[in-house]
């Protein structure tokens, strides 16, 4: 939703408006009711907003200067003691300390949490529910050990396969991540804790992620990198965010008052608060006029010694310290983290209930995108020999590593105990971690070969699998015409190399402590694969649009972590491709890709039809209906992934082939059909304009399309769009 709307109760109240424009699936009435409610609810609570303020201003109007500049930074860091960031206390005023867990996985800090699959898989699920239950899961997680401020999720676009912490974000569409993280940021917040959307902004890479400038323009920003950090703070009403470590358009991202005031806060009309990343400031006047709040994880930068000179410039005032506190302020009392005991161990009981979330997660997540002559389900009946092959079949990575990481805990399942598990007894499964085997692997009826690489924070890795991992691969798939390679990665690799030597490929993501439990259940089909990439996956670097526009041409990227906080000099990454990001280059530059965003098999298959479009009237409401009939023709339950792109190809501006505007997960019945309805908001058909420094949605012709992929377009129809509207 991108309506310049200010105020969050606003927004709330609005929810009807809010969900035509953002394309939904106004078909699931329990939405709708949902943001019925919401709006009630919203309005109840415009009595205790001003409570709130009151409250958040009195305690403030209490506070001397040095316990307002203390409280600008964090109390300290120690993980081995369980300290990974809180707020300082101020027992006088009955301000306790609020205290902050990692995140993108589950809640790294509480004892025994659940390692949930990692976000991109998630994504892969285009489900909206399961994002609340995602988040409402991690976030009783928090909860039930006193952790009030969960810190994510992070929303950075995928642009670079590379990039370390892929797995920790939700793909490379901007709506689709606004679509989940929505839901997800409700989940968390509406079991008590305050979310905090990362890493505002153009993070993209892990490379010396300091050090990486991010050159990008307005309009890229806006309509690429920006959008779910928006529809965060606008529809979900987050009360937290953290800026990312590199720079952007040359400041710091916590440096950059455009980013912070201008957007932000005076755009977005963010009141909550903002932190930094840990230890990712540098110029105390900066980051006191670009209107962060709390340097994390403690004072280095944000010293009293430093505040009290950036006032004495007389380049901020009092005044100007009052609001970075009641920003700080504002989520806790809003919360109720002043009044309530901050652990509710009772919550310890909910953890069987995440178990099935984490296994759902997991069954969603799965894409499957090679299957040659149907090899896939697995008959249990006719096969008799499974060999497994890689350290990753025994050794499964349950997540990439750095803040989001941490133990899956006794409960956690590899992929070879999933694969056990789902063979039962008549099937023998044999596994050979390091060594191959050439003549298991012939004699084998299914060859499964695990493939993975180290993925962290503030490192990238390869395009391509280590020498070790593929000669298992090549001498596997030589042998047996029936091997399966399952990758558990973050985003694309290397695969057009070897593609053609395999009968079928799965992406599986990182499972966490439950995830694997669906990678059996799919080989012999008790589960039929939903998964969609929420990625484009490329034939070679050279095809795609960050070719020439990433590293340093001499850099030479590490295959294993090579530890924290190295320094380096400044260097830029130019987003030179623009809005063409993913499938939007592949599409306007008329480049195959290996494997388009949006694809995945099924073990049923789904006819489309009956597509109509009527043009909205009204002024404010949705501009188009988009009806459509979808219908299972298998034998097999399954859920498909619809999805809604646009077109403008008579805009006079530059705009991508197609862009996602709305997608539906619709579960089906063997031969059942069903009625699938999206509503396009005017902000579906607009463009971000450098000269008119506006949203733009040029009156013409538009096309709707209606797809399985974005490369498998069903069903197309134009609708006009009439009238010239600024906004
Ligand atoms: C990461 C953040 C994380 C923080 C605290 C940083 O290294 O970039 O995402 O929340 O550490 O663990």
């Amino acid at each position: 939703m991108w309506f310049r709307w200010k105020n969050r109760g606003f927004m709330r109240a609005a929810g009807w408006a809010l969900m035509l424009a953002t394309g939904c699936v106004a078909a699931v009435s329990a939405d709708l009711e949902k943001e019925g409610q919401e709006s009630m609810e919203e309005e109840l609570k415009t009595g205790p907003r001003n409570v709130v303020e009151e409250r958040v201003s009195n305690l403030v109007r209490r506070m001397t200067l040095d316990e307002k500049i203390r409280y600008l930074a964090g109390t300290g860091f120690d993980f081995e003691a369980g300290l990974i960031g809180e707020t300082q206390p101020l027992p006088r005023l009955g301000i306790p300390a609020f205290r902050m867990t990692d995140a993108s996985q589950g809640s790294k800090l509480t004892k025994g949490a659940t390692l949930f699959p990692s976000t991109i898989g998630l994504a892969a699920s285009f489900d909206r529910e399961l994002a609340y239950a995602y988040g409402r899961a991690v976030a009783e997680e928090c909860r039930a050990d006193g952790f009030r401020i969960l810190l994510g999720p992070g929303v950075n676009i995928y642009r670079v396969p590379n990039g370390g912490r892929n797995f920790e974000y939700l793909g490379e569409d901007p709506c689709l991540a606004s679509q989940l993280v929505v839901p997800y940021i409700k989940g968390v917040q509406e079991a008590g804790v305050i979310a905090t959307v990362k890493h505002f902004a153009a993070n993209n890479c892990e490379y010396f992620r300091r050090s990486a400038n991010s050159v990008v323009d307005e309009r890229t920003l806006r309509e690429i990198y920006f959008p779910a950090f928006r529809a965060a703070i606008e529809e979900a009403g987050c009360g937290a965010l953290m800026t990312a470590y590199n720079p952007v358009n040359g400041d710091w991202a916590a440096e950059n008052r455009w980013l912070v005031t201008d957007i932000l806060r005076n755009e977005w009309g963010f009141d909550g608060l903002v932190m930094t990343d840990w230890w990712s400031i540098y110029d105390p006047e900066k980051v006191l006029t670009a209107g962060v709040d709390l340097e994390m994880p403690y004072a280095e930068i944000l010293t009293k010694e430093n505040v009290l000179a950036v006032l004495e410039s007389g380049k901020i005032t009092e005044a100007d310290l009052d609001e970075r506190v009641r920003c700080i302020l504002r989520p806790c009392v809003e919360f109720g983290l002043l009044d309530q005991p901050h652990a509710d161990p009772s919550l310890h009981s909910t953890w069987d209930a995440h178990a099935e979330v984490a296994r759902q997660i997991g069954r969603e997540s799965l894409v499957l995108l090679k299957n040659r002559n149907s090899l896939l389900p697995l008959d249990r009946s006719r096969v008799r020999r499974i060999a497994l092959f890689g350290k990753n079949a025994v050794e499964t990575s349950a997540s990439g590593g750095g803040a989001a990481g941490f133990e899956p805990g006794d409960a956690f399942v590899t992929y070879e105990a999933a694969i056990r598990a789902a063979a039962g007894e008549q099937v023998e499964v044999k596994v050979y971690p390091e060594h191959i085997s050439a003549e298991a692997a012939e004699e084998a009826d299914i060859a499964v070969v695990f493939l993975t690489m180290v993925e962290h924070e503030q490192m990238d890795r390869n395009f391509e699998f280590d020498e070790d991992s593929l000669y298992t691969l090549n001498r596997v798939a030589s042998v047996n015409p029936n091997t399966i390679a399952v990758v558990s990665l973050g985003g694309g690799v290397e695969m057009a190399s070897w593609i053609d030597d395999v009968a079928a490929l799965v992406y599986a993501w990182y499972p966490g402590t439950y995830g694997a439990t669906a990678l059996g259940e799919m080989l012999f089909g008790d589960l039929n694969p939903s998964g969609r990439l929420p990625i484009s996956i490329e034939k070679r670097p050279e095809d795609t649009h960050y070719f020439g526009n990433y590293l340093p041409e001499d850099v030479i990227l590490p295959r294993t972590f090579h530890g924290w906080d190295s320094k380096h000099e400044r260097f830029d990454v130019e987003y030179r491709e623009g809005i063409l990001t993913g499938y939007r280059w592949y599409d306007t530059r008329g480049i195959e890709p290996l494997f388009p965003f949006g694809f995945g098999l099924s073990y049923t298959s789904f006819s489309y039809g009956d597509l109509m479009v009527t043009t909205g009237s009204e002024k404010g409401g949705p501009v188009a209906r988009v009806r459509l009939r979808v219908r299972n023709d298998g034998d097999r339950a399954g859920a498909e992934v619809v999805q809604l792109y646009v077109s403008d190809p008579e805009c006079d501006v530059r705009r991508p082939a197609k862009e996602l505007k709305g997608f539906a997960r619709i579960a089906l019945e063997p031969g059942e059909e069903r009625e699938v309805e999206f509503l396009l908001g005017l902000q579906d058909l607009s463009y971000w304009s450098d000269a008119a420094g506006q949203w733009m949605a040029d009156p013409g012709t538009f096309e709707i399309l209606i797809g399985a992929s974005s490369r498998d377009i069903r069903l197309q129809a134009p609708f006009r769009y009439e009238s010239r509207e600024l906004y």
